[in-house]
């Protein structure tokens, strides 16, 4: 019987779940997987991603690890893409290669001051705080006033961190570092600013009303943010998601804060709206001292135009949470304007004449860009596979086929890689460190001690 030997890079749920998907399919060939992942752990941004605070998407966890744990599926984690191994090497061992490599870095933010020192990216944040082995372990939080720009769910992730008090994180899966860093941490205010209105917000209600319930922290919100026109009454009136989104503002307008007295926690969370960002300010020292904003008003069809009006908040630090972008792979189409592999359906497309590139294809945030929940990549990935089953015909047709040539391979170029067996080993021990304290698990942090683990050194 034919056999399909695949090579799939990224072991996110993307990764995951086609291979997954391929196993089960209905084929008329045998098929092996490979899974390459650049960290000594799988499962990408739900590990990486999602908040620590948020157990029950990390549970997500469970499932992915079944689809490891079935036993048909091979893991070479610590091996990098374009670095460790090439698409020749995958061309000379395999039929074909799925990338799921995701999109793990800000996208930019071009406003003046935005490299001052105090103005982060989201992304770095969230890996320093889910215990990302390749960010710095120590993470500046000395910052009274925090500005975040943006109004998707990373916003919301950033500022709840940011705003929530760090014994209140205790239970979670919070990494050492991450917890005695937040415990020190001088926040008063966190203002988050949208450029759009509240019935324009890419946040989703259940993580909207997640803030409210913050212990020790006012919700502070603005009542001329409020002013409805006739596009945002629609959007209110006619989608539920909106609807309920601003049942939540409206009920916090009513609320005590510092702004209409009363208020009594220790930190606020301001939420502005039509805030069109303007440019960060520096002191002479060059650090962030301010955040500079043109009011916007509504266009009528959900845009927003400027006023003309500027205003200021005094800061101290400021984080950019306007989305994720995809890095390029070597040897592999990118279109650099989306972040994204140029792909029809998961086929990989040359960027210029848009033909085919035969054997490749792509899954999951490097195929779609950055947007969209864990259960979407599933059915992305499902698009993919019906493809690669469908293109036998136009497969690879490698050199050295057999299972041993990548072990072979990496040892020979010294790359200290990880299987599944060195996961279970370091899952464990993360537990066991857990355990103790009653916690879920106390992550390993540093990647050679990831590393020296997994491989029982
Ligand atoms: C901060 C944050 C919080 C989120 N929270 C939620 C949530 O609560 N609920 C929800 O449903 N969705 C959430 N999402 C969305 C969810 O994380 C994504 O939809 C999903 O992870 C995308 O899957 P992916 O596999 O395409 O990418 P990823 O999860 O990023 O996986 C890509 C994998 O590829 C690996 N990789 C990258 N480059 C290489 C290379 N060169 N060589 C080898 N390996 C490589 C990466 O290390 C990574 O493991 C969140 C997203 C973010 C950014
Ligand atoms: N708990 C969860 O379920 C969870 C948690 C985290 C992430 N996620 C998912 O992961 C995906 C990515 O989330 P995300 O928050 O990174 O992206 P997102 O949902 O696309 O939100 C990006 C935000 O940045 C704003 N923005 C972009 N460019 C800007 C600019 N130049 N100036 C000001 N604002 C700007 C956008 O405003 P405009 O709308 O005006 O463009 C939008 O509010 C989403 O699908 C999200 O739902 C889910």
């Amino acid at each position: 019987m034919t056999k399909l030997r695949l090579a799939i890079v990224g072991a996110g749920p993307a990764g995951i779940y086609a291979a997954d998907i391929l196993l089960k399919a209905e084929r008329k060939f045998d098929v092996s997987i490979d899974l390459f992942e650049q960290l000594p752990a799988p499962y990408g941004l739900v590990r990486y991603g999602v908040a620590p605070d948020h157990p029950r998407i990390k549970g997500i966890i469970t499932a992915l690890r079944e689809v490891l744990d079935r036993g048909d599926i091979r893991l070479f984690g610590n091996v990098r893409f374009g670095e460790d191994i090439t698409l020749e090497d995958l061309k000379r061992h395999y039929n074909a290669v799925i990338f799921a490599t995701g999109a793990v870095r800000d996208a930019g933010l071009d406003i003046p001051g935005i490299d001052a020192i105090g103005s982060y990216g989201a992304a770095d944040f969230v890996s320093w705080f889910d215990g990302h082995p390749d960010v710095p372990r120590e993470w500046p939080l000395d910052a009274e006033s925090v500005a975040v720009i943006g109004n998707g769910n990373v916003a919301l992730d950033v500022s709840r961190m940011l705003a929530k008090h760090a014994e209140d994180l205790l239970s979670t899966e919070v990494p050492d570092n991450v917890y005695v860093g937040l415990q020190a941490s001088a926040v008063t205010d966190v203002h988050v600013f949208g450029r759009r209105g509240p019935a324009q917000v890419k946040f989703t209600p259940l993580e909207l009303r997640e803030l409210g319930e913050l212990r020790d922290v006012d919700m502070v919100v603005y009542d001329e943010d409020f002013d409805y026109d006739d596009a945002s009454k629609a959007a209110i009136a006619s989608n539920k998601q909106v609807m309920v989104i601003d049942r939540v503002l409206q009920s916090w307008r009513k609320r005590p804060s510092i702004n209409n007295a009363g208020g009594e926690a220790s930190r606020r969370l301001h939420l502005h709206f039509y805030a069109k960002p303007l440019g960060v300010v520096a002191g002479d020292d060059g650090r962030v001292a301010g955040f500079r904003w043109e009011r916007t008003r509504p266009d009528g069809e959900g845009g927003v135009v400027g006023t003309g009006e500027i205003r200021e908040v005094p800061i101290q630090a400021i984080y950019r949470a306007v989305g994720y972008f995809g890095s390029p792979l070597p040897g592999v189409p990118f279109d650099k304007r989306h972040g994204v592999i140029p792909n029809h359906e998961g086929q990989a497309l040359r960027k210029d004449s848009n033909d085919r590139v035969p054997g490749v294809y792509a899954t999951g945030w490097i195929k779609r860009g950055p947007v969209g929940l864990i259960g979407h990549t599933k059915s992305d990935a499902m698009e993919t596979v019906r493809h690669i089953i469908n293109d036998q015909g136009s497969w690879w047709q490698p050199i050295d086929p057999s299972e041993d040539a990548i072990p072979a391979l990496l040892e020979s170029r010294g790359v200290r890689w990880t299987d599944l067996t060195g996961w279970h080993r370091l899952d464990e021990h993360e537990i066991g460190l857990g355990s103790p304290h009653g916690r879920a698990r106390i992550k390993v942090v540093p990647r050679h001690e990831m590393i020296d683990v997994s491989r029982g050194e």
